[in-house]
């Protein structure tokens, strides 16, 4: 079986690549490398460096390989930068899924596991946030995801392509080999922040706000390990390969962890004081998120491994301190 994995060569992307070959996958990746690297993509893989908006390198791409299904990650994922350039989110994450849909249509492959986030739902009504909860994102990336969600949605009652978005809380952590792990560049996550103080990178850590309704004022997140969200990507393009409905999954590891408490982990994983500042609130940061994965529990039958905050912030801190500057 050939499975095309876009954005393999980035965080989540390459680490899902790496347990696709363990399981017995052929894999064939699709990467423009603007924001992932080369060396994360095992030489077992077929390379094609170029990008997906560009229909004539897709198109070649589906007439070279025999592609059974697509794992699609390419995107852009910064929060941030969203809101400064949402245009340039709408051209990479909506056009390019635009265009890699029109091209699955055009070559028969009818099966999409489809990387998601949390940022579809915006700030919850209620926690732990479950599937059916209302999508209404406040911020642009968030927005783009819950788009190209609905675009999967209405191509697929056309044309009877099924798909799984899965919906990430915060993936974070690093392959327990120590070859895979995070680089963003600017790197703007808390976790690979907190280790770059402990590497002696930085010299401290921003706190955005300690006035939250949380128990000890700061925000409170849902950590889950990227190996877990690359189990969950086999498990849910098995799903559809047996002839699952088209749904969607969150995938978190239902337990909450302030920032406060992420720090102080990383402080008794490293041995290193990491000084904490605390700052503003980061605009557009909710209090708390935190995922039921039920669903995903009962119908993909996943199983968390490594999302202990222990085994998150070891696997990292072993990534981060031998690979300080990434790949
Ligand atoms: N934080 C700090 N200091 C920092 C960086 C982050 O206090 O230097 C705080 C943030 O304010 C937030 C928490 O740490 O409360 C986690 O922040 P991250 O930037 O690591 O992650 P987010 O929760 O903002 O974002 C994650 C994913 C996004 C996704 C979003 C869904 O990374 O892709 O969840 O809301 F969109």
């Amino acid at each position: 079986m050939t499975i095309l994995v876009t954005g393999g060569a980035g965080y989540v992307g390459s680490h899902t690549v790496r347990a696709m070959l363990e399981a017995g996958y052929q894999v064939v990746v699709a990467d423009n490398l603007s924001t992932g690297f080369r060396a994360a993509v095992p030489a077992a893989c077929r390379f094609y460096e170029g990008d997906i908006r560009d229909a004539a390198f897709l198109a070649r791409l589906f007439e070279q390989e025999n592609i059974d299904g697509v794992i699609h990650f390419a995107a852009f994922s910064q929060v941030g930068e969203s809101g400064k350039l949402p245009l340039r989110y709408y051209d990479n994450n909506v056009s390019g899924t635009r265009v890699l849909l029109e091209q699955m249509t055009a070559h028969d492959v009818g099966t999409i596991v489809f990387s998601s986030s949390a940022a579809v739902y915006g700030e919850p009504e209620q926690i732990p946030i479950e599937e059916t909860a209302a999508l209404d994102p406040t911020n642009c990336y968030g927005e783009t995801k819950r788009v190209m969600e609905r675009m999967m949605c209405w191509t697929a009652a056309a044309t009877g392509l099924r798909y799984a978005a899965l919906r990430y809380f915060n993936a974070c952590g690093a392959h327990p080999d120590g070859s895979l792990g995070e680089a963003h560049f600017p790197e703007t996550h808390l976790i690979p922040l907190v280790l770059q103080v402990a590497n002696g990178q930085r010299s401290e850590i921003s706190v955005f706000g300690s006035d939250y309704p949380t128990p000890d004022g700061t925000c409170i997140r849902d950590y889950v390990h990227v190996c877990d969200l690359a189990q969950a990507h086999i498990l849910a393009l098995e799903y559809l390969l047996r002839g699952g409905e088209s749904t969607a999954f969150n995938l978190g590891s239902g337990q909450g962890f302030s920032v406060r408490e992420v720090i102080e982990e990383a402080r008794r994983v490293t041995g290193h004081a990491i000084p904490a500042v605390e700052k503003a609130r980061r605009s557009g940061d909710p209090a708390r998120l935190v995922a039921s994965s039920e669903k995903a529990q009962s119908t993909l039958g996943w199983r968390p491994r490594y999302s202990a905050l222990s085994t998150i912030l070891q696997t990292a801190w072993n990534w981060h301190r031998s690979h300080p500057m990434g790949f």
